[in-house]
């Protein structure tokens, strides 16, 4: 169970650095594009957040429900926004700060709350 819990924890980590990476990558970047490893890397942070999810609902810790909530929500819309425009030739300025800053919050709402 902890070897599982460390491995997805992992896995969740990679899946964040992965949209991070791409994000600021592109900072000095004038046409900016969602890179595949930006949509990987939201698809992995949401499936390995929920199998963590799943993983301390069965051990007994304290679940804090409204945090999941919250950084689901926040990670659907950083899927949806990398998703809908994975093929696109560029995006604006204004989503691929939305993809970064969006992920960042989640990064913070993970630690502080
Ligand atoms: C871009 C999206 C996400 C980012 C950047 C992110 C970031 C993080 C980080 C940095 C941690 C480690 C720090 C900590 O344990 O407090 C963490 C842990 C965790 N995340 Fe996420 N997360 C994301 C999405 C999600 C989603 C969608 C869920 C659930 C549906 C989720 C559930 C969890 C859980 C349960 C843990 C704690 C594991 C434990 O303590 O055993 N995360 N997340």
């Amino acid at each position: 169970m902890e070897l599982a819990r460390n491995l997805f924890l992992v896995l969740h980590l990679l899946g964040m650095a992965s949209i991070i990476g791409g994000f600021l990558v592109q900072t000095r970047s004038e046409r900016k594009v969602v890179q595949p490893a930006m949509l990987h890397g939201a698809l992995t942070a949401l499936v390995t957040g929920l199998l963590l999810t799943g993983l301390l609902e069965m051990g007994d810790g304290d679940v804090n429900h409204t945090k999941i909530g919250v950084k689901l929500v926040v990670v659907l819309v950083v899927t949806a926004l990398a998703w809908r425009r994975r093929r696109a030739e560029s995006i604006s300025t204004g989503e691929w700060a939305a993809i970064g800053g969006l992920t960042i919050l989640n990064v913070v709402l993970a630690v502080f709350w």
